[in-house]
């Protein structure tokens, strides 16, 4: 029963350390994750743009928990753009990904950067804060689209 134990805890830390790619059985799942990821971001991140330009009324509560929920997404997205996920489902991605990594990572770490300091600026509840923070934030959207989105 030990040995047992032994192996399935060695077998789960293999799992967790084999490269991002070894996640997903297949480039269209892990294209799914990353669209997904990128989606539920976007739609927060669309709650907190409506309050930063007044579209709707400032809730400093709601402000501070859909940013809270991006600086959280932000950090999950990348780990779906796997070696080999260049193609297939209705991929936006442009190859410049897989051979600019750096400059890639680059934009991912600039959005997380920006939205700890959006999630943190919302908390404060000062909305000339939140109005800055978001630009600051929608600056790395737009940058890293630019470079690696395809229309
Ligand atoms: C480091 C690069 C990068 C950054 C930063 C980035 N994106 Fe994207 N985004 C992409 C790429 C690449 C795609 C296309 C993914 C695909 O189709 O496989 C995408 C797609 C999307 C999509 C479409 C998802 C779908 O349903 O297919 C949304 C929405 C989105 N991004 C929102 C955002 C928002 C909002 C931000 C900033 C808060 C942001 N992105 C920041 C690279 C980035």
């Amino acid at each position: 029963m030990k040995a047992f134990t032994c192996i399935a805890t060695a077998v789960t830390l293999a799992a967790l350390m084999a490269p991002a790619h070894a996640q997903f059985a297949k480039a269209e799942d892990a294209i799914k994750y990353r669209q997904s990821a990128l989606s539920v971001m976007g739609t927060h991140f669309g709650r907190v743009g409506a309050m930063a330009n007044g579209k709707v009324p400032f809730d400093a509560k709601l402000a501070a928990d859909n940013a809270a929920i991006v600086a959280d997404m932000a950090k999950l997205p990348w780990a779906g753009f796997a070696p080999g996920t260049d193609k297939g489902g209705n991929t936006k991605a442009k190859p410049e990904i897989w051979t600019e990594q750096a400059k890639f990572k680059e934009g991912q770490d600039k959005l997380i950067a920006e939205s700890t300091k959006l999630a943190a600026a919302a908390k404060t509840g000062n909305l000339d804060a939140l109005k800055t923070a978001f630009a600051a934030t929608a600056d790395t959207c737009k940058a890293c689209h630019d470079a690696f989105r395809n229309k």
